[in-house]
């Protein structure tokens, strides 16, 4: 195997503290890599006035595959406040980082796998048959288009006249809006376009039939929001009839599905869906399978993609002297880096250990104990960060 180079983004507060943790993993794995590093976050946006410097965009064009821990975002006035005193005042304006990096480099797939580990106390549990307790074993992944809809940025709150005169010129908004005072008036797009679409459609298929799934379920709203979750749907249908006759669409509103996924959540294999209701079904999922601990994600583009946990900086722990959080999440992002750079068998591993780690029990996070996060964790027989990483390592050796 060639010596891979990856960029390391460590990010805010407990990103760093994941990150090392999932660096240690992958070299006790064997993974043959040389590590550089990526400046992002809230450091550089009050050190320089850019979250995102121009040389870690540099790296992530260079090297493509990025492991990324998690960013502190604050308010806008909080962002101003916190800027050096030298470059305040200079027209610096904060943005997200991960916005602007998915957006920069297409990285519009957007996958969040939810799995249940077996015997993890956070496991969803609901009552079987008689008095019985029945634990769904749940293999869910979820498909989101990670640029475009109600994320993509397009809004306004007082829109300027060639935006409200072309607002006006449709029936509905003339009938239901056309009250409101301009300043009033705030308006958020959501925009979808049939390539994007059609991407991320695609790549669900493609999982589906890679995993030997039956069925894809488009989690959108097109009996109301018939014009983009209607193109998602349309595209889908389409997609099954002419290139996957043997995998059906399945079409779950949203609302409805949050509900069946605490009825019957094993049942859903494949999901797609646009921005926002993509991230809301998948943290709904990761409710059932351990939440923040254990969610991890990719983001794939065409050229880069981008491995990171679904949880933020978590800035209250990030100073604890020993520190607490849970690294699977991050542990499991870097298995599916190793998945997309053809290094599946080594991921298999790796999740094989943390499937031990969790069924044995010995070591638990806090947040596997149900404990409320504090430095006393550790008195109360909850695993550090550390610990739960050497845990993950012993079972690899
Ligand atoms: P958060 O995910 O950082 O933390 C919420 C709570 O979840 C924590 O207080 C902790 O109880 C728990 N938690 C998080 N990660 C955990 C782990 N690995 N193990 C065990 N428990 C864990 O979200 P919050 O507090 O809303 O945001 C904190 C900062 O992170 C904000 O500045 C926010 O903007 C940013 N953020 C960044 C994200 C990213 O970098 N992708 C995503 C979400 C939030
Ligand atoms: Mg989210």
């Amino acid at each position: 195997m060639a010596k891979r180079t990856i960029v390391a983004m460590p990010g805010d507060g407990i990103g760093k503290v994941v990150l090392d943790e999932a660096i240690r993993v992958l070299d006790a794995a064997g993974f043959d890599a040389e590590y550089v590093t990526g400046d992002i976050g809230w450091e550089f946006w009050c050190k320089e006035g850019n979250p995102l410097p121009d040389r870690t965009i540099e790296l992530l064009k260079k090297h493509k595959i990025a492991l990324f821990g998690a960013i502190t975002s604050k308010p806008k006035d909080k962002a101003a406040a916190e800027l050096a005193p030298e470059l305040q005042g200079k027209g610096f304006t904060y943005y997200s980082p991960i916005v602007s990096m998915r957006q920069m480099f297409d990285l519009d797939i957007c996958q969040r796998p939810c799995r249940t580990f077996k015997g993890n106390p956070l496991n969803f549990i609901r009552r079987g048959k008689g008095n019985t307790i029945d634990e769904p074993v749940i293999d869910t992944m979820i498909f989101r288009q990670n640029t475009e809809g109600l994320y993509g940025g397009v809004e306004w709150t007082n829109p300027p006249d060639v935006v409200y005169d072309a607002l006006m010129t449709h029936p509905k908004f003339k009938e239901n809006f056309a009250w409101c005072p301009r300043p009033e008036l705030a308006v958020s797009t959501r925009i979808f376009t049939k390539k994007y679409t059609t991407r991320i459609v695609k790549a669900a298929f493609e999982y589906a039939k890679e995993k030997g799934f039956k069925t894809v379920t488009v989690c959108e709203k097109p009996n109301v929001i018939r014009e983009t979750s209607g193109m998602m749907l349309k595209v889908a249908q389409e997609m099954s009839k002419n290139e996957y006759p043997d995998i059906r669409v399945q079409d779950v509103n949203i609302d409805a599905q949050m509900m069946w996924l605490t009825k019957n959540p094993e049942t859903y294999n494949v999901i797609v869906a646009g921005n926002m209701f993509g991230d809301i079904v998948s943290d709904g999922f990761a409710g059932l399978v351990g939440g923040l601990g254990f969610a991890c994600s990719a983001n794939i583009g065409p050229e880069v993609a981008v491995f990171e946990p679904t949880h933020g900086s978590a800035p209250k722990y990030a100073e604890y002297p020993t520190s607490i959080v849970n690294p699977i999440a991050m542990v499991m992002s870097a298995c599916m880096m190793l998945d997309h750079i053809g290094e599946g068998a080594m991921a298999e591993r790796i999740r094989k250990a943390i499937a031990e780690v969790v069924e044995e029990g010995k070591a638990l996070a806090y947040d596997m104990m149900k404990l409320s996060g504090s430095p006393d964790v550790v008195n109360q027989g909850a695993a550090s960060t550390r610990q739960m990483a050497d845990a993950i390592i012993a079972k690899l050796n």
